[in-house]
């Protein structure tokens, strides 16, 4: 168990990168990186976390903006849920404790979008808690150097884990601890053909001694994919465009996207073109049909295609929908599906 942490410590020292979020221990900028890296690479996170701190340089400022704002800078990065929660929290944030991050663990793990290893996270790089933090990285890398057959996303592999990693946790610096071994999962111990030859670890790894490194960890349920069809319409009334607001609890909630008909099977281009028109145009032509585009989201697989339309005369649009100026469109916060169409549309940035 020493030499496990030792050896951690020793490669990260050594592999450490620099990240923006390393540079100072302000629990706000904390907070913000580790809701950003919750579901996305360091690599594509990084840029986000510099135009946020740079757009908002404190919790008030991001609790002051409007929603729609936010959700335009986090256009791109997905999950958007986590963009409505940041600002709903640092509303809660600035308005009950006047702007101060709360620093104990019960306060943080109780903010919206915070579960228990963000909890741990933020109390053990911001606060010096002793908090083990077991992401996806972690449980890749104990599973492996110690041998662990139990899923870990089984109520027993999650106990196991949590047990270890908390063994494991020394009390001097809890936040570099956890850094080094998300660190170490992220660069070294990475999921698929990892370099083990150059590994530190490997003549004490149990996976690589056992050659079971491509079988662990053990995941007990494969996540089912639904499949959803949707077909975007643009409207080209010359200078404007319709485009529509989405709401319910679905994914992309409180983003823009252009008028949808959603069907649970494909449509050939034949009866997309006999289908009525979400919204009614007295006079219009169909210009073209784009191919398909495959979305790919965790749980939802989103086959997808525009039809751009030209009409004669503006249509009349029911609320909701707004009619936006063709200039004006990229102000809008659009999933990056309808953002491609767009662009391919000529009509993006
Ligand atoms: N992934 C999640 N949190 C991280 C952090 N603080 N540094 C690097 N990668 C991370």
């Amino acid at each position: 168990m020493n030499d496990f942490v030792t050896l951690i410590y020793k490669w990260y020292k050594l592999n450490k990168r620099d990240l923006p979020w390393r540079d100072d221990k302000d629990p706000y900028k904390i907070w913000l990186s580790e809701i950003i890296l919750q579901q996305t690479r360091v690599e594509q996170g990084t840029g986000y976390f510099t135009r946020f701190t740079a757009t908002y340089p404190s919790i008030k400022h991001l609790a002051n903006a409007a929603e729609d704002e936010v959700l335009k800078l986090w256009q791109g990065l997905g999950y958007y849920s986590r963009a409505r929660n940041l600002h709903a929290t640092a509303k809660i944030i600035s308005s009950l404790y006047d702007g101060v991050f709360p620093n104990d663990y019960k306060t943080i793990l109780s903010l919206k979008g915070v579960g228990p290893y963000t909890a741990a996270a933020i109390a053990s790089i911001a606060f010096n808690l002793p908090y083990p933090a077991v992401d996806g990285n972690i449980y890749r890398v104990l599973a492996r150097y110690f041998g662990i057959t139990t899923p870990i996303d089984s109520v027993q592999g999650k106990k196991e884990f949590q047990q270890l990693a908390e063994e494991l946790l020394t009390e001097h610096d809890p936040g570099m601890h956890n850094q080094a071994l998300m660190e170490f999962g992220a660069l070294q111990c990475v999921p698929k053909s990892p370099n083990c030859t150059i590994c530190p670890l490997n003549n004490s790894c149990h996976a690589f001694i056992n050659n079971s490194i491509s079988r662990l960890p053990v995941k007990e349920k494969k996540t089912k994919q639904r499949k959803r069809f949707f077909y975007y319409y643009i409207y080209d009334e010359g200078d404007s465009i319709i485009m529509d607001k989405r709401t319910g609890q679905d994914i992309w909630q409180n983003l823009y996207q252009l008028p949808l008909l959603e069907t649970t099977n494909r449509l050939s281009d034949e009866a997309l073109l006999k289908n009525q028109l979400p919204v009614s145009a007295a006079s219009y032509s169909i210009k073209y049909i784009s191919p398909e585009k495959k979305h790919v989201l965790s749980h939802q697989i989103i086959y997808s295609k525009t039809i751009y339309i030209e009409v004669m005369c503006n249509v009349n649009i029911p609320s909701p929908l707004i009619r936006v100026n063709k200039k004006d469109i990229s102000k809008f916060a659009v999933p990056r599906l309808v953002e491609q169409f767009l662009n391919d549309a000529g009509l993006g940035d």
